[in-house]
């Protein structure tokens, strides 16, 4: 039992996610636009990816991964105090998505918003909930990243389209003296980058008009090679600034889980903080690249595998649009 005045902090006690039937492979993509399976995997590491059904929308697959995260942590949703979902591609602007995933899961208790922050949503939630459970106003809370980045995506523009996937994971998170759980966490953004990776339309700068929907600003654009050269380097500062804060090195470190945006990127950051490949967690050949959603995508999977042990410290770290970056540290 903690002692009235002692710190608190937060720790995940419960870890799903979900990820759509449909798989698209690189060869479906061949007879989409120009491009070829050889390219895509040399430049990218992805083979597939997985695709919505065209009535899912990003609350019905957050839905199954917070089912998921809600049994593993063995919580009734009534529980929970807080939902919060991070994404880009809310089922519509108003309401949150985290209201109606609220709804959906009876969570009647609980407060719930959304917060976008791109690739880096779900370090961006968790890194607040963290907070707000440490500071004792939530007790129990639902943190969710998902992307249906399919219905963004213009599939005749070649250099966006073979690189997104969809999916969702979701992480309970509940209060642990400090010192457990969550051990460090760091966030940063550089606004003046923001055309690197965006979607003009349907917003009040561009709002939905014939005019706009001609010019294809309903879809996301990305200067590829503009956002590589700040991937790799915000990354690793990001995963250094965690381990400082928590007083420990990479030495210290059991697992990496990257977003997964590039395995040229994933292999770039594994190298400079000097850990092994089989200490990164890596799913980008199977499922893309998913945005918010690719960080508990793949501490779901790491978790299922059996290999994530009571004890391990993990270092989770994102970078995308905004530009947004960061990191969480934790001890399973
Ligand atoms: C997108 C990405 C894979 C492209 O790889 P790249 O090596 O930078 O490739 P480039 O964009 O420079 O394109 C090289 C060439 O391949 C072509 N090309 C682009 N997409 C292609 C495709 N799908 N198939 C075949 N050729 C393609 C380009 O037109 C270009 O041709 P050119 O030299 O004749 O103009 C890579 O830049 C990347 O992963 N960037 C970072 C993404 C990221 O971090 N996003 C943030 C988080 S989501």
């Amino acid at each position: 039992m903690s002692g009235k005045n002692e710190k608190m902090s937060a720790k995940i006690t419960g870890i799903g996610y979900y990820i759509p039937e449909r798989i698209m492979t690189n060869s479906e993509l061949e007879t989409m636009v120009d491009t070829t399976d050889e390219w895509i995997v040399t430049r990218t590491g992805i083979r597939e990816r997985r695709i919505a059904a065209p009535d899912q929308a990003a609350s019905d697959l957050g839905f199954e991964a917070a089912k998921a995260a809600l049994k593993n942590a063995d919580l009734d949703p009534k529980e929970l105090d807080l939902i919060v979902v991070a994404t880009v591609t809310p089922d519509m602007a108003l309401p949150a998505t985290g209201c109606i995933l609220q709804d959906k899961l009876g969570a009647t208790k609980a407060a719930a918003f959304d917060v976008s922050a791109a690739c880096s949503g779900f370090i961006y939630a968790l890194t607040m909930v963290q907070s707000m459970v440490g500071i004792g106003h939530v007790k129990k809370a639902l943190v969710v990243g998902v992307e249906v980045l399919s219905k963004i995506t213009d599939w005749e523009d070649r250099k966006t389209c073979i690189l997104f996937g969809d999916g969702a994971g979701a992480v309970v998170v509940e209060r642990c003296p400090q010192g457990e759980g969550i051990l460090g966490t760091f966030m940063q953004s550089d606004g003046s980058l923001g055309e690197l990776l965006y979607l003009p339309g349907g917003g009040s700068r561009n709002p939905i008009t014939k005019e706009n929907l001609e010019q294809r600003l309903q879809y996301v654009k990305m200067k590829g090679d503009g956002l590589f050269k700040y991937a790799v380097r915000s990354m690793v500062d990001a995963a250094k600034s965690t381990l400082v804060e928590a007083g420990l090195t990479t030495k210290d470190v059991d697992f990496l889980i990257p977003h997964q945006a590039n395995i040229r990127i994933i292999e770039g950051v594994r190298k400079r903080l000097k850990l092994d490949m089989d200490q990164v967690v890596v799913n980008i050949d199977r499922i893309g690249n998913t945005s918010t959603a690719s960080i508990p995508i793949a501490l779901g999977e790491l978790n299922e595998s059996g290999n994530l042990k009571k004890g391990d410290l993990v270092i989770m770290v994102a970078f995308g649009g905004g530009l947004t970056w960061g990191s969480v540290l934790f001890r399973r």
